[in-house]
Order: C-alpha cells, then sequence, then structure tokens
C-alpha cells in the first residue's frame, strides 16, 4: 500500500460525518504504513467545470488522450490509476448520489480511455483495487427501518466495474437526521464494520 486516493462527496467537508469516518480510515492506514501518500480529491471545492459541448463531442470522436478537452479527465484518471486503495465518502442526495460524485465519474468513466466498448460489453480497463464507499444519509433506505429506496448503491457498484473496481465495499451511515444518539450509534457501528476489513484492522482511534 503506498498511496491512496480519498474523494469526499458531501457539499459540507467540514462537518460531514461520512467525510470524518473517511478522515479516520486514512489516519489508521497511515499510522500503519508510514510514507503513505494520501491524494484528497473535495468534489464539494467544485473546480470540476460542467461537462463541455466539446467533452461530450471528443469522447464520440476517440479523441486523443492528450488532447486538452480531457485535461481534467486526464487528471482525474491518473489520481484513480496510481492509487492503490480508494475511500469515497458520499452523501445520499434524493435517493442516489450527489451531483458532484456524478460529474466526478463522468470525468473517470471515458471510453477507450477506463473501459472499451466490446460486442461482449463494456470492459474494464483499470486493474481492481479495494474500493470503500462510506454512504450516510438523513433517513434509512435498509431493514425495517426502511423508508426510501436506494439508487446509490446499485448504480455506484455498476459504474465502478465498468471500469474493472469490482471490490467494492459499502459502509452505511443511515438515520442520521434523528439526533446526536442516531449519529453516535451509526458512526460506531459503521467504525467497527470498517476496522474487521483487513485493510483498517486493528485498534479504531480513540
Ligand atoms: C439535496 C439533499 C438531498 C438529500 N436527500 C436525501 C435522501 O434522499 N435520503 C436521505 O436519507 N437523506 C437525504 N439527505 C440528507 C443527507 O443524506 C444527510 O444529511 C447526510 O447525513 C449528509 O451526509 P454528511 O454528513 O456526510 O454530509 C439529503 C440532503 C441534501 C442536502
Amino acid at each position: 500500500m503506498r498511496e491512496l486516493l480519498l474523494i469526499n462527496a458531501s457539499p459540507r467537508p467540514k462537518t460531514s460525518i461520512g467525510y470524518c469516518l473517511a478522515n479516520e480510515m486514512v489516519e489508521i492506514v497511515r499510522q500503519r504504513k508510514p510514507g503513505l501518500i494520501v491524494t484528497q480529491r473535495d468534489l464539494s471545492e467544485a473546480d470540476l467545470a460542467p461537462l463541455s459541448d466539446e467533452y461530450a463531442d471528443a469522447l464520440t470522436r476517440r479523441t486523443p488522450d492528450a488532447a486538452p478537452v480531457f485535461a481534467a479527465s486526464e487528471r482525474l484518471i491518473r489520481e484513480l490509476e496510481r492509487c492503490d486503495a480508494m475511500l469515497i465518502a458520499t452523501p445520499m442526495h434524493n435517493f442516489t448520489l450527489p451531483a458532484a460524485l456524478k460529474l466526478w465519474i463522468d470525468h473517470v468513466v471515458r471510453i477507450g480511455r477506463t473501459f472499451d466498448a466490446t460486442p461482449n460489453g463494456k470492459v474494464g480497463l483499470l486493474g481492481d483495487r479495494p474500493v470503500y464507499v462510506i454512504v450516510s444519509s438523513g433517513g434509512a433506505h435498509r431493514g425495517p427501518r426502511a423508508r426510501q429506496p436506494d439508487f446509490l448503491t446499485a448504480y455506484m457498484r455498476h459504474v465502478l466495474s465498468t471500469i474493472g473496481l469490482f471490490d467494492v465495499q459499502f459502509i452505511y451511515l443511515e438515520g442520521l437526521v434523528a439526533g446526536e444518539d442516531a449519529i453516535k450509534a451509526a458512526y460506531e457501528a459503521a467504525r467497527q464494520r470498517l476496522t474487521l476489513e483487513p485493510l483498517f484492522a486493528g485498534r479504531a482511534l480513540a
């Protein structure tokens, strides 16, 4: 483990519960692996431009990877290629992923670059590596407390597998709107669940 990519998709990185947990997990890995490089991609910083008409055209024309129109896409793909593991902290927004995370996906899922279209369907071009998706939500979407559908998990699993990432674990922080006690319980459960993973195994931080 040399490099870890940490992606925040919450619009409130300073107070985000999911991002806080993701940062805690990064610290656990950092303590166990001195010299670890952590690349942080905070999607709330909004320096990622919306897709342009040139970008959309370039995708349909098999444009060279080095073309200026792909500069932002290349930067994000290289971050992804370099990392040995990735952590994504994302809230659920209107039953699915936030627009900021979808925009990141539209930059990194690129035909001829991170996947190929074949007669048998799309085939990922990235090497597989562990991916952890921490999903925070105000309400519940699993089990007997569920009052809403989850269009995030199946989509994320599918789109990541399209580019070759199959080793994906989802960790849920649900019911956060219910107040401090609910937040603490959800956080602790998610934290314990994560520390069972080999990457974060061992004592959780105090
Ligand atoms: C635009 C928007 C849409 C939301 N939609 C949902 C939703 O569909 N389901 C849900 O349970 N919570 C929803 N929420 C609540 C967030 O998922 C919740 O506040 C979450 O804890 C935020 O995560 P964070 O603390 O990591 O930022 C929404 C919040 C916003 C701002």
